[in-house]
């Protein structure tokens, strides 16, 4: 192994080890069965990132609620029906000693109409886009059983062998909903002042640790900023770590971004960052002035070079990789090898402009590779976009006799 800062274990605040600086960032695997159950696949696709050599593994999201899905096929764990098979991928993800979390997520208002037919969110405040039912306000009684649900899955997750959870708080979910004065406008305790938007986070953080105590690990993925006019801004996200950091979080991951305006994956970005190629490194660098948690940041990262520069600044604890991991399982064992690694992930078009922009093109072609993973096989490069949506879609169908459209 070479001497590279990406190879140096990170002892977390819940006093585990990581034994290095590269994390699989959350992706959405898309394979779980109709009704969000888990199969068999999940462990083969892990254990084959797991071999790939990552210090720690974030799952695609978790729903804790199975009537409110974000995409078709997603996992959501509310009891221990699936005990068996959880403990299985626990199991082959820490098969070479790295960690898994799981990341939890409920999506709020971002639950498609062919999904959820009742869709809920801070307030009644309905999304830019015809995919989504306009949602319906929270009452407090069910904002107290929604923070319930992340502790349980938590419990249900922990029993099962995970090493942690990481709460999703980025991409316009529920945690950002409640957080961005865009999407939240009550005027209770849930809403208005910045300590009053926050509440929802910290109490399902502050849930998880009086369910799971200081052992297990709690992590969050959080917007450096909405990048919405009147949103959430960068200092509210840093208020925000701050009141995590005190609280005792684990790490935090930086991202950015959500359906209406999706940064997380643009092409056009500032001379600067294309050079560090990292999205956030700058707000991480602010952040890191501010809090004591590990940050790890996400979204670019495409060489070795600019994922050693980024921990060697200081700013970044730990580099979070996505997309060239669905073609490149082995990525960390590569960087860690010194071999220079560049990924070459390209961005995936169709060469039809219309299709090109939606977000379900780039996602499809990663997660058909993903698939092939769980399926056991490699994944395939050369496949073009339109493919991928294609056969994406051929699988949703296939298994999804049973994606129905919750009416509850
Ligand atoms: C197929 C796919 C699925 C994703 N699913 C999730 C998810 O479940 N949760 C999440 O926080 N981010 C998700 N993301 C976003 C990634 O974690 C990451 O933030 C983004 O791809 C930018 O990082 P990258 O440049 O390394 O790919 C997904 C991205 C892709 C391509």
């Amino acid at each position: 192994m070479s001497n590279t800062p990406l190879s140096e274990e990170l002892k977390l605040r819940s006093g585990s080890v990581l034994k290095n600086r590269i994390c699989k960032s959350a992706m959405n695997e898309a394979m779980a069965t109709g009704d969000g159950r888990v199969v068999r696949q999940f462990e083969v696709l892990y254990r084959t990132w797991a071999e790939g050599g990552s210090g720690l593994l974030v799952t695609g999201n978790v729903m804790v609620d199975k009537r409110h899905a974000n995409e078709p096929l997603a996992v959501a764990v509310e009891d221990e029906r699936d005990m068996h098979l959880l403990e299985l991928w626990a199991r082959g993800a820490k098969s070479k000693g790295g960690q898994i979390w799981a990341q939890l997520n409920h999506p709020g208002k971002q639950s498609p109409k062919f999904l959820n037919g009742h869709p809920v969110a801070p307030s009644a405040v309905p999304l830019a886009s015809d995919m989504f039912f306009p949602p319906r306000e929270l009452t407090e009684e069910e904002i107290l059983d929604i923070i319930e649900r992340f502790a349980n899955t938590a419990s249900i997750l922990e029993k099962a062998g995970f090493d942690g959870v990481q709460l999703h708080g980025a991409h316009g979910y529920l945690i950002s909903q409640f957080l961005s004065p865009n999407h939240n406008k009550r005027e209770d305790k849930w809403g208005g002042s910045l300590e009053n938007r926050m509440r929802f986070v910290t109490e399902v953080y502050k849930a998880i640790r009086a369910k799971l105590g200081q052992n297990f690990a709690v992590g969050i993925k959080l917007n450096s900023s909405d990048f919405q006019k009147g949103g959430f801004t960068q200092e509210e996200s840093i208020e925000v770590c701050k009141c995590l950091d005190e609280l005792g979080i684990d790490m935090i991951e930086i991202s950015g971004g959500s359906w209406e305006n999706p940064v997380n994956r643009k092409g056009n970005l500032k001379e600067s960052t294309k050079k560090r190629e990292a999205y956030f490194l700058e707000f991480a660098e602010q952040l890191k002035e501010n809090v004591s948690a590990p940050i790890m940041v996400t979204g670019g990262f495409r060489s070795q070079a600019a994922m050693e520069e980024a921990v060697n600044s200081g700013a970044v604890d730990v580099v979070g990789i996505a997309r060239p991991l669905a073609v490149d399982p082995d990525l960390a064992n590569k960087v860690l090898n010194g071999q220079g690694f560049v990924s070459t992930v390209q961005p995936i078009t169709t060469g039809i402009k219309k299709i090109d922009q939606m977000a379900i093109m780039e996602i499809s072609w990663y997660t058909d590779n993903i698939r092939r993973m769980g399926d056991g096989k490699s994944p395939k490069t050369k496949v073009r976009g339109i493919w991928s949506v294609i056969a994406v879609l051929f699988n949703f169908w296939k298994r999804g006799q049973t994606v129905k459209r919750v009416r509850a």
